[in-house]
């Protein structure tokens, strides 16, 4: 049986005004900044972006600023994909970008340059099908953060979620822990290579793979 999302989809059409006016007030927040900065710096140019999770697209619309070439984000609440149409539109480049609607674990995703998953990770039941999936399409980079198990941060964050019932008790999302570690090893078992993984506050590390058989 496949996951549930609509807590998921529901919990984030909440969050998508406040993270449009949070973004409208300080842009990017620090994992974006730092995934935009890092992949910023290397061959972005003429590049394919595929976000998954992509919220109200802020991340994927500053990488076409920095020189990608095109956009497919996919995220699960309808409100994130509403707000990250207008973003393009106030952007001016609505024909770069495609969002829409989608599990990222299930859907048919189009093989792309680069594969973003910023903050996405820990709100879905089924890490290993998200990774597996995702991470089969991408050519060139695969970019994931997520609270580090290496920093330890992991455990003290698992005491807290008993206490999730109720801080959610109006929907049915859950925040969970997946283990960085075990993602790492799965993905080095394909054939990628880590090239960058930089903590980000106390809570967050961003990580960076090179694909198999990429330059
Ligand atoms: C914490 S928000 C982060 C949004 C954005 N990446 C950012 O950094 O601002 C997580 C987002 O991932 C989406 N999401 C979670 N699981 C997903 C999945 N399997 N496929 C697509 N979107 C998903 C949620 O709907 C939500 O908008």
């Amino acid at each position: 049986m496949g996951v549930n999302t609509e807590g998921i989809s529901c919990c984030f059409d909440d969050e998508s005004k406040r993270m449009l006016k949070d973004y409208r007030k300080d842009g990017l927040d620090d994992t974006s900044r730092v995934v935009a900065d890092a992949l910023g710096s290397w061959d972005l140019p003429g590049s394919s972006i595929l976000e998954l999770g992509c919220g109200i697209g802020a991340l994927s619309l500053d990488l076409l600023k920095k020189g990608a070439a095109s956009v497919r984000g996919l995220d699960l609440s309808p409100e994130m994909i509403q707000l990250a149409r207008s973003l393009a539109a106030e952007a001016g480049v609505t024909e770069r970008v495609s969002f829409e609607r989608g599990d990222g674990a299930v859907a048919d995703l189009p093989n792309s340059d680069v594969v973003i998953l910023d903050k996405v990770l820990c709100c879905y039941p089924d890490a290993t099908a998200l990774v597996e999936k995702s991470s089969a399409a991408a050519r060139r980079y695969y970019v994931f953060s997520l609270p580090n198990d290496k920093r330890g941060v992991t455990r003290f964050l698992r005491l807290f979620l008993p206490l999730q019932a109720i801080f959610f008790r109006r929907n049915s999302f859950r925040f969970f822990i997946h283990s960085t570690r075990q993602i790492e090893e799965r993905l080095k078992t394909k054939g990628f290579t880590p090239v960058f993984e930089s903590a980000v506050g106390w809570i967050w590390s961003v990580f960076i793979f090179v694909a198999p058989g990429a330059a």
